[in-house]
């Protein structure tokens, strides 16, 4: 029995009891609060003291102090809390001469209201619901969404960790209406929220991806623009895109623009000389009632030049860029620099010069110190022969 006691089963067993009761235990205990009420902010909370009767006085204290909000006590031992605000909730103990009859903790909040809900479609097969609340309750909820085409048996909208969030998978795309239906519940109450989306005039790609402007070499007015789909449109589901492209030199207001459905274009009226921006924005091309994506950020290029004239530098020239709406942000990687070409050869040549000169300074110099440091030594090294023999010719006996 001794060895079975010891046994390590046993043991866990034992300690895994011991602590599972330990906070039971605990709960007993006189300061102990036994549960939570809710109550509304701005209203009357009345608290009930529990077994207390008629006409034996109680005492409240909140957060064990006997200081306690705007209140009444009525004649059976409730405690009435008058118009409550944020600094009335805590732990609220009632006791008589006897001792603690009842502790509970005091939560204050706001039912739910409506959402605001809104909705994004980046592709056919795909639907992203997110929502605010319009009223700030300070409780914990739930949420629960349904969504449901017209004349279809409602399905939910998969909610996220963070409950402010769903998503449908393959939604009806053919059904004009859809229904999205949001229910927010706390402890104070419930309150649904309803929208109707069309779904096919909500399409909104996502912008282009992988967006290079280029000079084309020996064309001083043409510049080749090329993009891909966004990754979350799948080309294969026969979804065509229509791009547009947009561009103009730097300190323009007027934008020229073409439209294409292919995934590349040749600018060919560009201003030769000329930084231009351009950028890209895609829509679904057989639905015209859809959504362009935003812009792509903005490119900035300039058209090829032949630098026939190296005296005028073109950076010399202020470049005007546009104030308003855009980052200007050049995508190094097609940006032109356009000012290390002329004169490249002569300063090249310079700094060589320079680097060799001063090689030659520094070897002469340490050359210097090297013979300069020899000859000290030597020096040294006669000077101790001549002690060392000095000393021998002291020591010598006379
Ligand atoms: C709260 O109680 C006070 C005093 O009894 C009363 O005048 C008031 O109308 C009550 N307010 C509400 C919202 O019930
Ligand atoms: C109220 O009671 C809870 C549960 O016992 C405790 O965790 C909390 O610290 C108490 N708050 C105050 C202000 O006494
Ligand atoms: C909350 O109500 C108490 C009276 O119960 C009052 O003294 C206090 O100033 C109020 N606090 C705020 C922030 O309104
Ligand atoms: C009581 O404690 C709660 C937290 O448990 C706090 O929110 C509240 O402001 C406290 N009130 C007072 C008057 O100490
Ligand atoms: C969510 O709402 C649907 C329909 O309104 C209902 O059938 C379902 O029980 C609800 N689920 C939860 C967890 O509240
Ligand atoms: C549709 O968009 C979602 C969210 O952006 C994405 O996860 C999904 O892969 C896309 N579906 C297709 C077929 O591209």
């Amino acid at each position: 029995m001794p060895s079975l006691l010891s046994s390590p089963a046993c043991l866990t067993v034992i300690w895994f009891l011991s602590w599972s009761l330990c906070p039971s235990h605990a709960q007993i205990g006189t300061d102990e609060v036994s549960g939570v009420q809710y109550g509304r902010l701005e209203s009357n909370v009345t608290l009930e003291c529990g077994r207390s009767e008629i006409g034996i006085p109680v005492e409240w204290r909140h957060n064990h102090s006997s200081v306690l909000p705007w209140h009444k006590v009525t004649s059976d031992g409730r405690l009435v809390l008058l118009h409550v605000n944020q600094s009335a909730q805590g732990n609220y103990s009632c006791y008589d001469n006897s001792g603690l009859l009842r502790s509970v903790r005091l939560r204050l909040g706001h039912p739910p209201g409506l959402l605001s809900i809104s909705c994004r479609v980046p592709n056919h097969t795909h639907v992203h619901f997110s929502w605010r609340e319009s009223v700030k309750t300070f409780l914990p909820a739930e949420f629960n969404a349904t969504f449901r085409g017209k004349g279809q048996e409602g399905r939910p909208c998969i909610m996220d960790i963070t409950n402010r969030h769903c998503d449908v998978h393959n939604p009806a795309f053919w059904l004009t209406i859809h229904m999205l239906s949001v229910t927010e519940t706390n402890a104070l109450g419930s309150q649904s929220t309803s929208i109707h989306v069309k779904l096919h005039e909500l399409l909104k790609p996502d912008p282009p991806e992988s967006v290079f402007v280029k000079e084309i070499e020996g064309f001083p007015m043409r510049l080749m623009v090329t993009w891909q789909y966004p990754s979350t449109w799948q080309r294969e589901n026969a979804f065509i895109l229509l791009f547009h492209i947009r561009y103009k030199p730097c300190g323009s207001k007027v934008w020229s623009e073409i439209f294409t459905e292919e995934d590349e274009v040749v600018i060919s009226d560009a201003l030769a000389d000329h930084l231009h921006q351009v950028q890209v924005r895609a829509r679904d091309n057989m639905n015209s009632e859809s959504q362009w994506s935003e812009w792509t950020k903005q490119h900035l290029v300039r058209p090829w030049t032949a630098h026939t004239n190296p005296d005028t530098p073109e950076d010399t020239e202020p470049l005007d860029y546009d104030d308003d709406l855009f980052i200007t942000e050049p995508k190094t990687s097609t940006m032109k620099t356009p000012n290390t070409v002329p004169g490249d050869e002569g300063n090249l040549g310079l700094v060589i010069l320079l680097v060799l000169f001063s090689v030659f300074i520094l070897t002469t110099v340490l050359s210097l110190i090297f013979i300069v440091w020899m000859r000290q030594r030597r020096h040294e090294h006669a000077t101790k022969q001549e002690l060392a023999s000095m000393v021998k010719m002291k020591s010598i006996p006379i």
